[in-house]
């Protein structure tokens, strides 16, 4: 079984494919980390001529030892980096065979990020499409920041998710858009123990009608 989890950014998409995956017992891949990952590779080249082409390499290079160092991967700083590579279709078709390689490994795997039900996956068996208003987000992404202690502008923080979520809607090789046959589930006002339950009724229901 392919699930496919995809939202916007803080939408709680992450901690709701990693329930999914300990709920059905499967592996799951957070795709955004691998973007995150190309990112901090090339963060020196940023706003240069070559950071395409930096971007390309260090994607092409990626494997799972850049994966580890969850802090830096996890900062805003290296969300903002992804989401710049992210737009790059040499980028994106560098990390396609990884993502491709993970979803099809035997017994089948949670996947979440963006374009998992539209490009990665759209053969996926299930797929969701997380939804959460702007200021939810915000509120959500402060409050897990300040739990490392980190001093947050929530006025700043605020913008920075409506730019990274325009950056990624307009992004024309992005395949961010909800597909057909996705279920969507809007998480504002539900916590994540409930929203990790209607996810897993929507998984149930669609396997049952297979
Ligand atoms: O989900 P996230 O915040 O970790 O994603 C970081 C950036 O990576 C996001 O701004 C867009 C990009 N991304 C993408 O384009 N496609 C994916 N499947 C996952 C992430």
């Amino acid at each position: 079984m392919i699930i496919a989890v995809d939202g916007p950014a803080a939408s709680g998409k992450g901690t709701l494919a990693s329930g999914l995956a300990g709920h059905y017992g499967l592996p799951h891949l957070d795709t955004g980390l691998l973007y995150r990952a190309v990112g901090l590779a090339v963060a020196d080249t940023a706003d240069r001529p070559e950071f395409e082409q930096a971007a390309i390499a260090a994607a092409k290079a990626l494997d799972t030892s850049h994966l580890v160092d969850r802090e830096a991967l996890t900062s805003a700083e290296a969300g903002v980096l992804a989401s710049k590579v992210a737009v790059f279709a040499g980028v994106r078709a560098a990390l396609f065979d990884f993502q491709r390689a993970f979803a099809t490994q035997k017994g089948g795997a949670v996947l979440d990020g963006r374009d998992i039900g539209t490009k990665i996956c759209p053969d996926a068996d299930v797929k969701l499409f997380i939804q959460a208003d702007s200021k939810a987000r915000m509120e959500r992404r402060a409050r897990q920041l300040e739990k490392r202690g980190v001093v947050v502008d929530r006025y700043a923080l605020y913008h920075q998710i409506e730019e990274r979520d325009a950056r990624d809607m307009l992004n024309p090789h992005g395949g961010f858009y909800k597909a057909d046959d996705a279920h969507l589930l809007d998480t504002t006002l539900m916590g994540i123990e409930a929203a990790l339950r209607a996810a897993i009724e929507i998984v149930d229901r669609t396997m049952a009608l297979k």
